[in-house]
């Protein structure tokens, strides 16, 4: 769900191939179901159509996301079982945004058993790390199509591992789920790239006495006793990579909303207790971001704590999740800060990555200077030392290995000090908000952020990130 164009909903896919290009040729032109004409040429292969590359060609992942294609929606139906493995359907509902003779979706490690278009039984493939589908026939440029996909995520089938791992964890009498930058494909088939975000629903049925959880807002749950799914929406767009599910013996807990805005937490039964501090400090820090960023920008917040001490905190959409050793204080804020850059904003590939991590490590400077712990240009001047003393890719142009890595954190927050004191206090929180309320519920790339402070600026700006942003060495004292 991006800037791709709307419309023709109601084109099936055995429609004549050229009646379909023509009801949606133009602007104005009504999409209609011509079902005589469907027979006539529905033996034509699609042979003039070749097949779309199999991925967007992203730089650091280039088999993630397809082109031609743009999801609208995700809905997850899946049954969990006692070992937490997961089963079930996922629809998703696609529009062409080009002719497709094939569909290619992300699926790594996981054994598909049946997948329908629009609810007909179709061929496909399994050619790791994709789920080759082959439509009877070409679908057309702007139609909209659902393909629903069955599979069981089968741990005996062995994952290339992602950095944090299979991204369904199964811990010990729970699950959950860690998948950046690109394991939700283990798990979940789906357009694996965090340019094409989507709504989502979750109907998760967990094992007798479970609960299940996911992101967004509760919609419905079995009643007391039964067995039945535990229903999760999202209404404003997310990217795959931030897709939350919990299963096991977790509690759910609501603190009271503020400003319209829920609280909705998750915790283990065993741990409900032990992370008050955690949960107390919500609040405050939504407040504290609110006045830098401008409005939160989802219905709910809340935290996730597993007991694995894997040694992270991750900024699931709505919900962020924390390992036991990452509860503190000072990561709480920098995992609320990504539900801005990050969530609300998301990069359009993953180079662009900084546009989220070096605005989180920076919101939490912010919150350490208000603690009176340090200033931010104390912490500024300390990693620009460090950056420039340990070296490694300019903050815009990471490596797969360095996509997590200094120079993106702290070393990326420099840049971003920088430009503060470059353009001045006031233009440059306008820039923060306005590069928010501008593009929330997309996808933006480096170019669209220095575009946009160049604006607010009133003068060009390219100089300065060719120095900073740009530069493998940095100059040694930030802007006067
Ligand atoms: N985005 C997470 C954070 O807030 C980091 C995840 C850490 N590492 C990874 N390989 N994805 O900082
Ligand atoms: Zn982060």
């Amino acid at each position: 769900m991006t800037s791709a164009r709307r419309g023709c909903r109601a084109v099936v896919t055995a429609l004549v191939l050229t009646l379909t290009l023509a009801a949606c040729g133009g602007p104005g032109v009504d999409a209609r179901v011509v079902s005589d004409a469907a027979e006539d040429l529905s033996s034509d292969p699609p042979t003039d159509v070749p097949p779309l590359p199999t991925g967007l060609e992203d730089p650091l992942y280039p088999d993630l996301g397809a082109p031609g294609m743009d999801v609208a929606h995700y809905d997850v139906a899946l049954t969990v079982d006692d070992t937490f493995t997961a089963s079930g359907t996922v629809t998703i509902t696609i529009e062409a945004t080009e002719d497709l003779s094939q569909v290619a979706v992300d699926a790594r490690s996981l054994a598909v058993s049946a997948v329908t278009l629009d609810g007909d039984p179709v061929e496909f493939t399994q050619v790791e790390p994709e789920l080759l589908v082959t439509p009877e026939q070409v679908i057309a440029d702007g139609t909209t199509f659902e393909l629903a996909v069955t599979y069981v995520d089968d741990p005996t089938i062995n994952p290339e591992a992602d950095q944090l791992g299979p991204g369904w964890i199964r811990a010990d009498g729970y699950s959950y789920t860690v998948n950046e930058p690109e394991a939700t494909r283990d798990w979940l088939p789906s357009l694996d790239h965090p340019s094409d975000k989507a709504t989502w629903r979750f109907a998760v049925t967990p094992p007798d006495g479970a609960i299940a959880v996911a992101n967004g807002l509760p919609e419905t749950r079995p009643d007391e006793g039964d067995a039945g799914p535990w229903v999760w929406e999202v209404d404003q767009p997310m990217a795959t990579y931030l897709a939350q599910v919990l299963v096991g013996d977790w509690r759910i807990v609501e603190a009271p909303a503020v400003d319209g805005v829920r609280r909705i937490s998750a915790l283990l039964a065993d741990d409900v207790d032990d992370h008050e501090a955690l949960l107390d400090g919500i609040d405050a820090q939504v407040a504290f971001l609110q006045e830098a960023f401008g409005p939160y920008p989802f219905a709910t917040y809340g935290i996730a704590v597993v007991d694995e001490e894997i040694g992270l905190a991750i900024e699931q959409q709505t919900r962020s999740l924390f390992s036991p050793e990452a509860t503190t204080a000072s990561v709480a804020v920098h995992e609320l800060a990504h539900q801005w850059f990050g969530d609300a904003v998301t990069p359009d590939r993953w180079a662009d990555v900084w546009l989220a991590e070096s605005f989180a490590t920076y919101a939490q400077w912010l919150w350490d200077e208000e603690q009176g712990t340090a200033t931010v240009d104390e912490q500024a001047q300390a990693a620009l030392e460090a950056r420039n003393e340990d070296g490694g890719p300019p903050t815009d142009d990471p490596t797969v290995d360095t996509l997590f890595g200094f120079n993106v954190y702290e070393g990326g927050a420099v840049v971003v000090q920088a430009l503060r004191r470059e353009i001045g206090d006031e233009d440059f929180f306008v820039l923060l908000r306005s590069w928010i309320a501008d593009n929330s519920g997309t996808s933006r790339t480096t170019e669209d952020f220095t575009a946009l402070a160049s604006e607010v600026a009133g003068r060009d700006l390219t100089g300065f990130f060719a120095t900073w942003l740009s530069a493998t060495e940095l100059p040694a004292e930030l802007p006067a």
